[in-house]
Protein backbone atom coordinates (compact mmCIF):
# COMPACT_ATOMS: atom_id res chain seq x y z
CA UNK A 1 0.00 0.00 0.00
CA UNK A 2 1.05 2.97 -1.10
CA UNK A 3 2.05 6.21 1.44
CA UNK A 4 0.36 8.49 -1.02
CA UNK A 5 -3.04 6.57 -0.99
CA UNK A 6 -5.64 5.84 0.97
CA UNK A 7 -7.86 2.49 1.17
CA UNK A 8 -11.29 2.17 1.14
CA UNK A 9 -12.84 -1.07 2.16
CA UNK A 10 -16.56 -2.43 1.28
CA UNK A 11 -17.31 -4.08 3.95
CA UNK A 12 -20.75 -5.72 2.60
CA UNK A 13 -18.42 -7.10 -0.36
CA UNK A 14 -14.86 -7.38 0.72
CA UNK A 15 -14.13 -5.55 -1.59
CA UNK A 16 -11.05 -3.05 -1.44
CA UNK A 17 -9.52 0.38 -3.91
CA UNK A 18 -6.53 2.65 -3.02
CA UNK A 19 -7.28 5.61 -4.60
CA UNK A 20 -4.30 8.15 -4.91
CA UNK A 21 -3.58 11.14 -2.40
CA UNK A 22 -3.15 14.54 -3.75
CA UNK A 23 -1.20 17.19 -2.39
CA UNK A 24 -1.45 21.29 -2.64
CA UNK A 25 0.83 24.06 -1.89
CA UNK A 26 -0.95 24.21 1.21
CA UNK A 27 -4.26 22.50 3.12
CA UNK A 28 -4.88 19.18 4.13
CA UNK A 29 -4.52 16.13 1.05
CA UNK A 30 -7.15 15.13 -0.91
CA UNK A 31 -8.19 11.54 -2.12
CA UNK A 32 -9.18 11.33 -5.22
CA UNK A 33 -12.59 9.22 -5.69
CA UNK A 34 -12.53 9.25 -9.17
CA UNK A 35 -11.97 5.55 -9.39
CA UNK A 36 -14.43 4.46 -6.23
CA UNK A 37 -17.29 4.11 -8.51
CA UNK A 38 -15.64 1.94 -11.44
CA UNK A 39 -14.07 -0.05 -8.76
CA UNK A 40 -16.90 -0.64 -6.07
CA UNK A 41 -19.18 0.83 -7.61
CA UNK A 42 -20.35 3.10 -4.97
CA UNK A 43 -20.75 7.09 -4.41
CA UNK A 44 -19.69 9.36 -1.81
CA UNK A 45 -21.94 11.69 0.21
CA UNK A 46 -20.86 15.13 1.39
CA UNK A 47 -23.64 17.01 1.75
CA UNK A 48 -23.09 21.06 1.86
CA UNK A 49 -19.17 19.68 -0.01
CA UNK A 50 -18.42 19.52 4.22
CA UNK A 51 -15.41 17.66 2.94
CA UNK A 52 -14.74 18.00 -0.63
CA UNK A 53 -12.19 19.64 -3.01
CA UNK A 54 -14.49 20.61 -6.12
CA UNK A 55 -11.86 21.52 -7.92
CA UNK A 56 -8.01 22.01 -8.19
CA UNK A 57 -7.48 25.84 -8.13
CA UNK A 58 -4.28 28.09 -7.85
CA UNK A 59 -6.26 31.51 -7.07
CA UNK A 60 -7.25 31.83 -3.19
CA UNK A 61 -5.95 29.81 -0.36
CA UNK A 62 -7.83 30.29 2.97
CA UNK A 63 -6.84 28.09 6.07
CA UNK A 64 -9.91 28.64 8.52
CA UNK A 65 -8.18 27.26 11.94
CA UNK A 66 -5.65 29.90 11.54
CA UNK A 67 -7.50 32.49 10.06
CA UNK A 68 -5.35 32.73 7.05
CA UNK A 69 -6.27 34.60 3.37
CA UNK A 70 -3.82 34.27 0.73
CA UNK A 71 -4.37 36.03 -2.74
CA UNK A 72 -2.20 33.98 -5.24
CA UNK A 73 0.02 33.67 -2.79
CA UNK A 74 -0.27 37.53 -0.83
CA UNK A 75 -1.43 38.02 2.47
CA UNK A 76 -4.87 39.77 2.48
CA UNK A 77 -3.79 42.21 5.09
CA UNK A 78 -0.61 43.13 3.04
CA UNK A 79 -2.92 43.53 0.00
CA UNK A 80 -5.16 45.65 1.93
CA UNK A 81 -2.00 47.90 3.47
CA UNK A 82 -0.20 48.39 0.41
CA UNK A 83 -2.36 47.43 -2.86
CA UNK A 84 -5.69 48.88 -4.38
CA UNK A 85 -8.27 46.94 -5.48
CA UNK A 86 -7.54 47.13 -9.20
CA UNK A 87 -4.21 46.08 -8.75
CA UNK A 88 -6.01 43.10 -6.88
CA UNK A 89 -8.16 42.28 -9.98
CA UNK A 90 -5.14 42.25 -11.99
CA UNK A 91 -3.39 40.30 -9.51
CA UNK A 92 -6.05 37.68 -9.58
CA UNK A 93 -7.04 37.67 -13.20
CA UNK A 94 -3.43 37.04 -14.06
CA UNK A 95 -1.92 35.43 -10.90
CA UNK A 96 1.14 38.28 -10.67
CA UNK A 97 1.13 41.88 -9.27
CA UNK A 98 1.72 43.74 -12.05
CA UNK A 99 4.32 46.02 -13.74
CA UNK A 100 3.65 49.88 -13.65
CA UNK A 101 3.29 49.60 -17.49
CA UNK A 102 0.76 46.50 -17.31
CA UNK A 103 -0.86 47.89 -14.32
CA UNK A 104 -1.35 51.45 -15.88
CA UNK A 105 -2.49 49.48 -19.78
CA UNK A 106 -5.06 47.32 -17.29
CA UNK A 107 -6.37 50.74 -15.54
CA UNK A 108 -6.97 52.01 -18.95
CA UNK A 109 -8.78 49.28 -20.28
CA UNK A 110 -10.97 49.01 -17.45
CA UNK A 111 -11.73 52.95 -17.24
CA UNK A 112 -12.34 52.67 -20.98
CA UNK A 113 -15.31 49.71 -21.01
CA UNK A 114 -17.06 51.44 -18.03
CA UNK A 115 -20.43 52.83 -20.28
CA UNK A 116 -23.24 50.37 -20.81
CA UNK A 117 -24.68 49.99 -24.04
CA UNK A 118 -27.44 52.61 -24.33
CA UNK A 119 -29.91 49.87 -24.82
CA UNK A 120 -29.10 48.20 -22.31
CA UNK A 121 -29.58 50.82 -20.06
CA UNK A 122 -33.89 51.02 -21.10
CA UNK A 123 -33.74 47.56 -19.64
CA UNK A 124 -34.51 49.39 -16.00
CA UNK A 125 -37.59 51.16 -16.92
CA UNK A 126 -39.08 47.70 -17.12
CA UNK A 127 -38.26 47.12 -13.94
CA UNK A 128 -40.56 47.74 -10.86
CA UNK A 129 -39.47 51.18 -8.75
CA UNK A 130 -39.49 48.74 -5.81
CA UNK A 131 -37.53 46.17 -7.25
CA UNK A 132 -34.70 44.33 -4.69
CA UNK A 133 -31.22 45.81 -6.59
CA UNK A 134 -29.78 42.45 -6.21
CA UNK A 135 -33.04 41.01 -8.69
CA UNK A 136 -32.45 44.05 -11.27
CA UNK A 137 -28.50 42.89 -11.42
CA UNK A 138 -29.52 39.16 -12.05
CA UNK A 139 -31.25 40.48 -14.79
CA UNK A 140 -28.96 43.04 -16.45
CA UNK A 141 -25.62 40.98 -15.75
CA UNK A 142 -27.23 38.03 -17.59
CA UNK A 143 -28.63 40.42 -20.13
CA UNK A 144 -24.86 41.48 -21.45
CA UNK A 145 -24.66 38.29 -22.94
CA UNK A 146 -26.62 39.20 -25.53
CA UNK A 147 -24.44 42.81 -26.49
CA UNK A 148 -21.49 40.22 -27.23
CA UNK A 149 -22.20 38.11 -29.55
CA UNK A 150 -18.92 38.75 -31.56
CA UNK A 151 -16.80 37.42 -28.39
CA UNK A 152 -18.12 35.06 -26.63
CA UNK A 153 -16.04 31.82 -27.92
CA UNK A 154 -15.18 30.72 -24.35
CA UNK A 155 -12.15 28.74 -25.12
CA UNK A 156 -10.64 31.83 -26.96
CA UNK A 157 -8.27 33.94 -24.51
CA UNK A 158 -9.26 37.06 -25.94
CA UNK A 159 -12.48 36.65 -25.74
CA UNK A 160 -12.25 35.37 -21.98
CA UNK A 161 -10.06 38.74 -21.36
CA UNK A 162 -12.22 40.85 -23.03
CA UNK A 163 -15.18 39.62 -21.13
CA UNK A 164 -13.16 39.75 -17.59
CA UNK A 165 -12.65 43.69 -18.76
CA UNK A 166 -16.46 44.10 -19.83
CA UNK A 167 -17.91 42.83 -16.37
CA UNK A 168 -15.04 44.51 -13.82
CA UNK A 169 -15.52 47.67 -15.62
CA UNK A 170 -19.23 47.64 -16.36
CA UNK A 171 -20.61 46.01 -12.90
CA UNK A 172 -20.32 49.17 -10.64
CA UNK A 173 -22.34 51.21 -13.83
CA UNK A 174 -24.99 48.48 -13.72
CA UNK A 175 -25.72 48.64 -10.04
CA UNK A 176 -25.28 52.44 -9.38
CA UNK A 177 -27.88 52.24 -12.25
CA UNK A 178 -30.26 49.69 -10.29
CA UNK A 179 -30.25 52.32 -7.19
CA UNK A 180 -31.10 55.34 -9.24
CA UNK A 181 -33.84 53.60 -10.78
CA UNK A 182 -35.10 52.56 -7.02
CA UNK A 183 -35.00 56.44 -6.43
CA UNK A 184 -36.53 57.61 -9.87
CA UNK A 185 -33.65 59.54 -10.37
CA UNK A 186 -31.80 59.33 -13.80
CA UNK A 187 -28.85 57.11 -14.46
CA UNK A 188 -25.25 58.70 -13.92
CA UNK A 189 -22.88 58.12 -16.64
CA UNK A 190 -19.26 56.67 -15.29
CA UNK A 191 -16.58 59.52 -15.42
CA UNK A 192 -13.01 58.24 -17.02
CA UNK A 193 -10.99 60.68 -14.72
CA UNK A 194 -11.98 58.97 -11.40
CA UNK A 195 -10.58 56.53 -9.94
CA UNK A 196 -12.62 53.30 -9.97
CA UNK A 197 -14.26 52.93 -6.41
CA UNK A 198 -14.74 57.04 -6.28
CA UNK A 199 -16.31 56.80 -9.80
CA UNK A 200 -18.92 53.84 -9.01
CA UNK A 201 -19.81 56.73 -5.37
CA UNK A 202 -20.37 58.98 -7.92
CA UNK A 203 -22.71 57.56 -9.91
CA UNK A 204 -24.66 56.95 -6.94
CA UNK A 205 -24.73 59.97 -5.40
CA UNK A 206 -23.94 62.53 -7.56
CA UNK A 207 -27.25 64.02 -9.55
CA UNK A 208 -27.37 65.66 -13.37
CA UNK A 209 -28.91 69.07 -11.40
CA UNK A 210 -25.89 69.57 -8.79
CA UNK A 211 -22.17 69.35 -8.08
CA UNK A 212 -21.14 66.80 -6.10
CA UNK A 213 -17.48 65.63 -4.84
CA UNK A 214 -16.85 62.13 -3.41
CA UNK A 215 -15.74 62.16 -0.12
CA UNK A 216 -11.82 60.67 -0.77
CA UNK A 217 -12.04 58.56 2.80
CA UNK A 218 -15.20 57.12 1.59
CA UNK A 219 -14.04 56.11 -1.89
CA UNK A 220 -10.47 54.43 0.12
CA UNK A 221 -12.91 52.62 2.46
CA UNK A 222 -15.17 51.44 -0.74
CA UNK A 223 -11.45 50.31 -2.59
CA UNK A 224 -10.48 48.29 0.51
CA UNK A 225 -14.03 46.66 0.84
CA UNK A 226 -13.52 45.42 -2.26
CA UNK A 227 -10.04 43.93 -1.85
CA UNK A 228 -11.19 41.76 1.07
CA UNK A 229 -14.45 40.62 -0.94
CA UNK A 230 -12.49 40.10 -3.93
CA UNK A 231 -12.33 36.33 -4.37
CA UNK A 232 -12.74 33.70 -1.39
CA UNK A 233 -12.01 30.36 -3.42
CA UNK A 234 -15.11 27.51 -3.80
CA UNK A 235 -17.78 29.34 -1.69
CA UNK A 236 -21.73 29.01 -2.84
CA UNK A 237 -21.57 31.79 -5.20
CA UNK A 238 -18.13 31.11 -7.10
CA UNK A 239 -19.01 27.33 -6.75
CA UNK A 240 -22.15 28.20 -8.99
CA UNK A 241 -20.32 30.09 -11.61
CA UNK A 242 -17.81 27.13 -12.38
CA UNK A 243 -20.79 24.75 -12.41
CA UNK A 244 -22.67 26.74 -14.45
CA UNK A 245 -19.90 27.90 -16.69
CA UNK A 246 -18.95 23.81 -16.85
CA UNK A 247 -21.45 23.64 -19.34
CA UNK A 248 -19.68 26.09 -21.92
CA UNK A 249 -22.41 28.62 -21.00
CA UNK A 250 -21.29 31.82 -21.77
CA UNK A 251 -19.52 34.11 -18.64
CA UNK A 252 -22.30 36.54 -18.36
CA UNK A 253 -24.73 33.74 -18.24
CA UNK A 254 -22.61 32.17 -15.08
CA UNK A 255 -21.65 35.06 -13.38
CA UNK A 256 -25.71 36.10 -13.41
CA UNK A 257 -26.40 32.80 -11.63
CA UNK A 258 -23.44 33.56 -9.33
CA UNK A 259 -25.54 36.80 -8.16
CA UNK A 260 -28.32 34.79 -7.54
CA UNK A 261 -26.43 32.73 -5.49
CA UNK A 262 -24.79 35.47 -3.87
CA UNK A 263 -28.33 36.70 -2.70
CA UNK A 264 -28.92 34.64 0.30
CA UNK A 265 -28.51 35.75 3.67
CA UNK A 266 -26.52 32.70 4.78
CA UNK A 267 -23.91 34.01 2.09
CA UNK A 268 -23.68 37.76 0.82
CA UNK A 269 -27.15 38.81 1.77
CA UNK A 270 -25.77 38.51 5.60
CA UNK A 271 -24.75 42.21 5.25
CA UNK A 272 -27.79 43.22 4.83
CA UNK A 273 -29.19 41.06 7.69
CA UNK A 274 -26.90 42.41 9.53
CA UNK A 275 -28.13 45.89 10.06
CA UNK A 276 -31.81 44.72 9.85
CA UNK A 277 -30.67 42.10 13.20
CA UNK A 278 -29.12 45.10 14.75
CA UNK A 279 -32.04 47.71 14.05
CA UNK A 280 -34.34 44.90 15.87
CA UNK A 281 -32.19 44.61 18.67
CA UNK A 282 -32.20 48.39 19.05
CA UNK A 283 -30.75 48.65 22.38
CA UNK A 284 -27.66 46.64 24.21
CA UNK A 285 -29.57 45.70 27.15
CA UNK A 286 -32.00 43.73 24.15
CA UNK A 287 -28.98 41.75 23.67
CA UNK A 288 -28.73 38.88 26.09
CA UNK A 289 -32.36 38.02 24.73
CA UNK A 290 -31.34 37.81 21.12
CA UNK A 291 -28.25 35.99 22.03
CA UNK A 292 -30.30 33.33 23.79
CA UNK A 293 -32.96 33.02 20.50
CA UNK A 294 -29.78 32.13 18.73
CA UNK A 295 -28.75 29.62 20.85
CA UNK A 296 -32.19 28.20 21.32
CA UNK A 297 -32.41 25.33 18.53
CA UNK A 298 -36.20 25.71 18.26
CA UNK A 299 -35.64 29.11 16.97
CA UNK A 300 -34.97 29.60 13.64
CA UNK A 301 -33.37 32.71 14.47
CA UNK A 302 -29.22 32.98 13.85
CA UNK A 303 -26.79 35.71 14.89
CA UNK A 304 -26.50 36.94 11.49
CA UNK A 305 -22.88 38.00 10.49
CA UNK A 306 -21.36 35.35 12.80
CA UNK A 307 -20.04 32.02 11.64
CA UNK A 308 -18.54 30.37 8.99
CA UNK A 309 -18.04 27.17 6.76
CA UNK A 310 -14.60 27.52 6.74
CA UNK A 311 -13.00 29.75 9.26
CA UNK A 312 -12.91 28.30 12.97
CA UNK A 313 -10.71 31.58 13.88
CA UNK A 314 -11.65 35.15 13.50
CA UNK A 315 -12.38 35.95 9.56
CA UNK A 316 -8.90 37.96 9.02
CA UNK A 317 -11.21 40.22 6.56
CA UNK A 318 -13.54 40.97 9.91
CA UNK A 319 -10.41 41.86 11.51
CA UNK A 320 -9.31 44.56 9.17
CA UNK A 321 -13.21 45.53 8.90
CA UNK A 322 -13.75 46.27 12.45
CA UNK A 323 -10.49 48.67 12.78
CA UNK A 324 -11.82 50.28 9.34
CA UNK A 325 -15.39 50.57 10.99
CA UNK A 326 -14.26 52.41 13.86
CA UNK A 327 -11.98 54.87 11.78
CA UNK A 328 -14.73 55.58 9.31
CA UNK A 329 -17.20 56.40 12.39
CA UNK A 330 -15.06 58.46 13.87
CA UNK A 331 -14.90 60.83 10.74
CA UNK A 332 -18.19 60.69 10.25
CA UNK A 333 -21.34 60.12 12.89
CA UNK A 334 -19.17 60.01 16.44
CA UNK A 335 -20.87 57.52 18.55
CA UNK A 336 -22.81 55.70 16.33
CA UNK A 337 -25.30 53.58 18.60
CA UNK A 338 -25.51 50.76 16.29
CA UNK A 339 -21.69 50.67 16.31
CA UNK A 340 -22.21 50.01 19.72
CA UNK A 341 -25.20 47.84 19.80
CA UNK A 342 -22.46 45.62 17.00
CA UNK A 343 -19.12 45.85 19.83
CA UNK A 344 -21.86 44.57 22.69
CA UNK A 345 -22.87 41.50 21.06
CA UNK A 346 -19.39 40.53 19.83
CA UNK A 347 -18.32 41.03 22.96
CA UNK A 348 -21.16 39.02 24.56
CA UNK A 349 -20.83 36.24 21.59
CA UNK A 350 -17.06 35.96 22.16
CA UNK A 351 -17.07 35.35 25.84
CA UNK A 352 -20.24 32.56 25.17
CA UNK A 353 -19.97 29.25 25.61
CA UNK A 354 -21.93 28.38 23.02
CA UNK A 355 -20.01 30.43 20.49
CA UNK A 356 -16.79 29.44 21.80
CA UNK A 357 -17.80 25.92 21.87
CA UNK A 358 -18.82 26.04 17.88
CA UNK A 359 -16.16 28.21 16.67
CA UNK A 360 -18.31 31.15 15.89
CA UNK A 361 -16.57 34.14 15.35
CA UNK A 362 -17.98 37.70 13.60
CA UNK A 363 -17.53 37.21 9.76
CA UNK A 364 -16.68 40.01 7.14
CA UNK A 365 -20.31 40.63 7.24
CA UNK A 366 -20.68 41.71 10.81
CA UNK A 367 -18.81 45.22 9.47
CA UNK A 368 -19.17 45.78 5.90
CA UNK A 369 -22.69 46.86 6.43
CA UNK A 370 -22.04 48.97 9.30
CA UNK A 371 -19.33 50.79 7.12
CA UNK A 372 -21.60 50.85 3.89
CA UNK A 373 -24.35 52.34 6.30
CA UNK A 374 -21.96 55.13 7.47
CA UNK A 375 -21.52 56.10 3.98
CA UNK A 376 -25.69 56.49 3.19
CA UNK A 377 -25.37 53.34 1.09
CA UNK A 378 -29.06 52.27 1.50
CA UNK A 379 -29.06 48.74 2.88
CA UNK A 380 -30.72 47.12 -0.02
CA UNK A 381 -27.42 47.53 -1.86
CA UNK A 382 -25.07 45.87 0.29
CA UNK A 383 -25.16 42.97 -1.37
CA UNK A 384 -25.14 44.62 -4.67
CA UNK A 385 -21.26 46.55 -3.50
CA UNK A 386 -20.07 42.41 -2.46
CA UNK A 387 -21.25 41.39 -5.98
CA UNK A 388 -19.40 43.86 -7.52
CA UNK A 389 -16.25 43.04 -5.50
CA UNK A 390 -16.61 39.38 -6.24
CA UNK A 391 -17.09 40.08 -9.90
CA UNK A 392 -13.66 39.78 -10.48
CA UNK A 393 -13.35 36.61 -8.33
CA UNK A 394 -16.06 35.03 -10.58
CA UNK A 395 -14.72 35.51 -13.87
CA UNK A 396 -11.18 34.08 -12.55
CA UNK A 397 -12.89 30.95 -10.85
CA UNK A 398 -14.44 30.37 -14.31
CA UNK A 399 -11.15 31.35 -16.55
CA UNK A 400 -9.24 28.54 -14.39
CA UNK A 401 -11.86 26.09 -14.88
CA UNK A 402 -12.64 26.43 -18.51
CA UNK A 403 -8.95 26.13 -18.93
CA UNK A 404 -8.37 23.35 -17.09
CA UNK A 405 -7.11 20.58 -19.88
CA UNK A 406 -9.21 18.12 -17.86
CA UNK A 407 -12.56 20.14 -17.95
CA UNK A 408 -15.72 18.19 -17.59
CA UNK A 409 -19.53 18.92 -16.71
CA UNK A 410 -20.04 19.70 -12.97
CA UNK A 411 -22.46 16.67 -13.00
CA UNK A 412 -23.26 15.54 -9.30
CA UNK A 413 -24.59 11.85 -7.95
CA UNK A 414 -27.28 11.58 -5.54
CA UNK A 415 -28.16 9.18 -2.66
CA UNK A 416 -31.90 7.84 -4.26
CA UNK A 417 -34.61 7.81 -1.46
CA UNK A 418 -37.76 8.37 -3.23
CA UNK A 419 -40.40 6.13 -4.35
CA UNK A 420 -39.23 2.38 -5.34
CA UNK A 421 -40.14 1.79 -9.02
CA UNK A 422 -43.88 0.60 -9.34
CA UNK A 423 -46.37 0.28 -12.48
CA UNK A 424 -48.58 3.31 -13.61
CA UNK A 425 -52.19 3.35 -12.46
CA UNK A 426 -55.23 4.19 -14.40
CA UNK A 427 -56.71 7.44 -12.74
CA UNK A 428 -59.65 5.20 -11.86
CA UNK A 429 -57.99 2.28 -9.99
CA UNK A 430 -56.58 5.22 -7.45
N1 LIG B 1 -25.89 31.88 15.12
C1 LIG B 1 -26.16 30.85 15.95
N2 LIG B 1 -25.70 29.59 15.77
C2 LIG B 1 -24.93 29.36 14.71
C3 LIG B 1 -24.60 30.38 13.79
C4 LIG B 1 -25.11 31.68 14.02
N3 LIG B 1 -24.83 32.67 13.18
N4 LIG B 1 -23.83 29.88 12.82
C5 LIG B 1 -23.68 28.57 13.10
N5 LIG B 1 -24.34 28.26 14.24
C6 LIG B 1 -24.37 26.95 14.92
C7 LIG B 1 -25.24 25.95 14.17
O1 LIG B 1 -26.56 26.00 14.64
C8 LIG B 1 -24.55 24.66 14.50
O2 LIG B 1 -24.89 24.31 15.81
P1 LIG B 1 -25.00 22.73 16.22
O3 LIG B 1 -23.64 22.16 16.01
O4 LIG B 1 -25.44 22.75 17.65
O5 LIG B 1 -26.04 22.14 15.32
C9 LIG B 1 -23.05 25.03 14.51
O6 LIG B 1 -23.04 26.43 14.86
C10 LIG B 1 -22.36 24.83 13.18
O7 LIG B 1 -23.05 25.58 12.19
P2 LIG B 1 -23.42 25.07 10.74
O8 LIG B 1 -24.73 25.63 10.35
O9 LIG B 1 -23.23 23.59 10.68
O10 LIG B 1 -22.27 25.77 9.92
P3 LIG B 1 -22.24 25.96 8.38
O11 LIG B 1 -20.82 25.89 8.00
O12 LIG B 1 -23.16 25.02 7.70
O13 LIG B 1 -22.83 27.44 8.17
C11 LIG B 1 -22.97 29.79 7.94
C12 LIG B 1 -22.03 28.56 8.01
C13 LIG B 1 -22.14 31.01 7.57
C14 LIG B 1 -24.03 29.57 6.87
C15 LIG B 1 -23.63 29.97 9.33
O14 LIG B 1 -22.64 30.17 10.31
C16 LIG B 1 -24.63 31.13 9.33
O15 LIG B 1 -25.78 30.94 8.96
N6 LIG B 1 -24.19 32.35 9.76
C17 LIG B 1 -25.05 33.52 9.72
C18 LIG B 1 -25.11 34.07 8.30
C19 LIG B 1 -23.83 34.77 7.90
O16 LIG B 1 -23.28 35.58 8.62
N7 LIG B 1 -23.38 34.48 6.67
C20 LIG B 1 -22.20 35.15 6.07
C21 LIG B 1 -21.05 34.20 5.88
S1 LIG B 1 -19.51 35.05 5.55
C22 LIG B 1 -19.69 35.85 4.03
C23 LIG B 1 -20.07 34.98 2.89
O17 LIG B 1 -19.63 33.85 2.74
O18 LIG B 1 -20.83 35.46 2.06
Amino acid sequence: MGKDTVTIINNATGQQVELPLMRGTHGPDVVDIGQLYPKLGIFTYDSGFKSTASCKSGITFIDGEQGVLLYRGYPIEQLAEKSNYLEVCYLLYYGELPTKEQYDHFVGMITRHSMINEGLRHFYSGFHASAHPMSIMVGVVGALSAFYHDSLEIDNPRHQEISAHRLIAKLPTIAAASFKHSIGQPMVYPKNKLPYAANFLNMMFSVPADDYEVNPIHAKAIDLLFILHADHEQNASTSTVRLAGSSEANPFAAISAGIGALWGPAHGGANEAVIKMLEEIKDAAQIPKYVARAKDKADTFRLMGFGHRVYKNYDPRAKIIRKMAYELLATTSGNDPMLEVAMKLEELALKDEYFIQRKLYPNVDFYSGIIYKAMGIPVNMFTVLFAIARTIGWITQWKEMISDEGRVIGRPRQLYTGAAQRDYLAMEKR
